[in-house]
Parts: C-alpha cells; sequence; structure tokens
C-alpha cells in the first residue's frame, strides 16, 4: 500500500505578505488551485493507493467537495502549528486505520509544491527497495553569500530539497515518534533516527510557492496546462403554426413555432452541441433523448448548462463564438444585439466575444420562410489538461 500525505495546514505567513489572501495552496488562478491541481495529478497516478490531506482547522471550508472529486482521497485531518506536527498526525492516523503496515511506503509532500512529476514518485518508490528513506535534491546554482558582510560561501557543499520525502512507513513513524525536538522536515528527523537515505535528482519545476511574488511562477505555469479546442454545432427546426419562436433564447412573437420536442431553439441547440463537440462529449441528443417527454417544451437553456457543466467540470473556459442563423424570416438584424445580450447572459461570458451572422437561402434553399431555421455554430474554447 502507498500512502501520499499532503502537508497543507500552514499559514502561508511569507505568501500572505503586503496582501490581504487566501493562504498559498488554496490560491485559485483560472479556477484552479496549487492544492486542487496537485490532487488531480496524484489521483491520476496509478502508484498511489490513499491520499491523506491535512489542513489547518479554519481552512476546513476549502476542502469541501475534495472527496466526492478524488476518490483516492481517504482522509482530510487538521494539522498541528508545526510542519513536523502536520507531519506526525498524518502519519498517526494512517496507522490507527491501517494497524498492519508493516509493508507499506508513505510519501510525505508539500501542498506548496503543485508541479510534482510522476517520475519522481517513480524514482522515490523504486529506491525504497534499498533505502529507509528517499528524497529530491537540487544544485545551488546561485552564488551564496554571507547576509551581513557579503563574503561568498561554497555552493558545491550544499544542496537544497525538496519533497515528496519517501520512506517505509513503520520506520518514519518510529522516527516520529521517538524524535524530540524541533526539524525542517521528514528527512531531518529520519536522519536524527539513523535511517538511510538516498537522494534523487529533483526537478526545478517542483519549486516551492513560498513567497508574496511566487503567484506569478505559479499562473505562469498553470497556463502550460490549457489545450485549446474548436467545436462545431448545427440545428435546424421546422416551423408550424404558432404564436411564438426562440432564437437563442430570445422569445418573439410570430405566427410560427418550431416544430420539436423542447422550444426548438436552433441557436441553442446548435451552442450545445458545438460546446458539446470542442469537449468531447458527443452531442445533445446522447444527453438528451430527443423524443423523451420529460423535455417536452422544455427551455433549451436546459440543454445549455448540461454542455456548461461539463465545460466547467475540465476547467474549461469559452474564448469565442461565432454563429450563423440561416432564415429568410425573421430579420435578424434588428434583433441581432438582443439575441447577443440574452446568449452572453445564457453563457455568463462577455458578449464581445459573441458574433452573430445572419444569413438568408432568398427563399430557394431547404431552409426557407415557410420551412424554417437553422443555426450553424463555431466555437474555440480552452480546457484544462493535466496530461
Ligand atoms: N505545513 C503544514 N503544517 C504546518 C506548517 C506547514 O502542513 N503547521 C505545510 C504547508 O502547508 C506547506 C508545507 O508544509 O505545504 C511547507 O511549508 P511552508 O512552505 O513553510 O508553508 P507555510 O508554513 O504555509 O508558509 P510560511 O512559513 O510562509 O507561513
Ligand atoms: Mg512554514
Amino acid at each position: 500500500m502507498i500512502h501520499f500525505i499532503i502537508l497543507a495546514a500552514g499559514k502561508s505567513e511569507r505568501f500572505k505578505k503586503k496582501r490581504s489572501r487566501v493562504s498559498k495552496q488554496f490560491y485559485k488562478f483560472n479556477g484552479v488551485s496549487p492544492l486542487e491541481h496537485l490532487m488531480t495529478s496524484i489521483s491520476n497516478n496509478p502508484q498511489i493507493n490513499s491520499i491523506t490531506l491535512v489542513v489547518d482547522r479554519g481552512d476546513k471550508g476549502e476542502t469541501e467537495g475534495l472527496k466526492k472529486k478524488y476518490p483516492k482521497l481517504d482522509t482530510i485531518i487538521s494539522g498541528g502549528n508545526t510542519r513536523q506536527k502536520s507531519a506526525f498526525i498524518a502519519l498517526k492516523n494512517i496507522r490507527k486505520k491501517r494497524v498492519k503496515t508493516k509493508n507499506d511506503i508513505v510519501l510525505i509532500h508539500d501542498a506548496a509544491r503543485p508541479f510534482l512529476e510522476k517520475k519522481i514518485i517513480e524514482k522515490c518508490i523504486s529506491n525504497l527497495k534499498k533505502y529507509d528513506g528517499v528524497f529530491p535534491f537540487l544544485n545551488v546554482d546561485d552564488a551564496l553569500r554571507d547576509k551581513k558582510n557579503l563574503n561568498t560561501y561554497d555552493r558545491n557543499i550544499i544542496i537544497s530539497s525538496q519533497t515528496p520525502q519517501a520512506f517505509k512507513f513503520d520506520k518514519i513513524y518510529m522516527a516520529h515518534k521517538q524524535i524530540k525536538g524541533d526539524y525542517p522536515d521528514d528527512v531531518a528527523i529520519a536522519i536524527e533516527f539513523g535511517l538511510r537515505i538516498k537522494k534523487i535528482e529533483g526537478q526545478k519545476l517542483n519549486f516551492k510557492i513560498t513567497n508574496a511574488s511566487d503567484n506569478i511562477i505559479y499562473e505562469k505555469l498553470i497556463d502550460q496546462y490549457y489545450r485549446n479546442r474548436i467545436g462545431t454545432g448545427f440545428d435546424f427546426h421546422k416551423f408550424k403554426k404558432g404564436k411564438s419562436i426562440k432564437i437563442g433564447g430570445l422569445k418573439i412573437k410570430s405566427k410560427f413555432s418550431f416544430e420539436a420536442n423542447s422550444d426548438g431553439d436552433p441557436v441553442l441547440h446548435s451552442i450545445t452541441d458545438a460546446i458539446l463537440g470542442a469537449i468531447n462529449e458527443k452531442d445533445i441528443g446522447y444527453h438528451f433523448e430527443p423524443d423523451n417527454k420529460t423535455y417536452k417544451n422544455a427551455n433549451s437553456i436546459i440543454f445549455i448548462n448540461k454542455a456548461l457543466n461539463l465545460l466547467k467540470d475540465k476547467k474549461g473556459e469559452i474564448i469565442n463564438l461565432d454563429l450563423n442563423i440561416i432564415c429568410d424570416y425573421p430579420k435578424i438584424n434588428p434583433i441581432r444585439e438582443s439575441i447577443r445580450n440574452n446568449i452572453s447572459k445564457i453563457l455568463k461570458i462577455n458578449k464581445d466575444i459573441i458574433n452573430i451572422k445572419a444569413t438568408s437561402t432568398e427563399d430557394e434553399g431547404f431552409v426557407n420562410t415557410k420551412k424554417g431555421m437553422a443555426c450553424q455554430t463555431m466555437i474555440s474554447l480552452r480546457v484544462f489538461d493535466y496530461g
């Protein structure tokens, strides 16, 4: 059994400096926090069996919904007032739950290091065959100086250490139990206890968000996990005798209505399909059976909302939307802005990224005054992709 402890109970005092902010592990950019980014990659890692998350009592609200989203997240527990105490609380909890931990492995990692690559985890685990503990390190690249007299130090005799720090479970548990005093990390406790430790090469990418301006690095890196997508949608509905039609959610008086199970809004249907297409989620008919009585006269906003929720799950964001409404009736030009405003409200996006074109078929095409209206959509969006 391989356990992964995420230490997120710190107060982020250096990060919060000058600005009033949330703790660094919960700081969101593009809707994604370092903790969530890390949780996703650890959850997707087949080597890890269970996750224990340690948070400050005051931050419990930030963890709402995480257990449901990440089934490997076994426990969320309150930490202590030092990193060392937080780690020991998590170890004790695992021990209590598991009882037999003889062959277990544990990796203890800072939530403030969100960009942890799979290969470091692999290397930590494989090195535990020979060692009691393993941790990633970096050589120091910058010149090191005394703060006061500015004399330089020999950087070749110094390394900086990162997390995850991986151990045979029982060994690090005993080390924490028996060693008294303050230690900056688990390797320090392990060494004091006499464990055999191996250092492996770390990565700059695995940096720790620490200071106030480190959010800039986080933001630039997290942006790299977005992928652009495009989608297309097309829908057509016949006219029948009626009192009103809906175009992009805008209801207009008419001698027609649409022949459809729902309200038949071809614009919203085509946008729904375009979103679903861009995120690889099939089509509107797959999610809502066309003849299902539940959707009789349904407001097409429910279809859009389904697509938007799926988009939200993928941390998606619409970049722009180009619509082509094909009809000979009604004239779109006078209502173009109203449709645009309406779509902007429904999709909760700025109207500047919505373009509406209209074209007629000169009463000659299969779409004409007597027959109905079609809409074609091209959408560009970006989704979060953990690779
Ligand atoms: N940590 C913890 N419990 C503590 C202190 C720290 O779980 N009592 C965690 C932090 O949440 C962080 C990691 O240990 O993920 C490394 O600590 P650090 O970078 O020092 O974070 P903070 O203590 O939050 O920051 P600061 O020291 O600036 O307050
Ligand atoms: Mg700290």
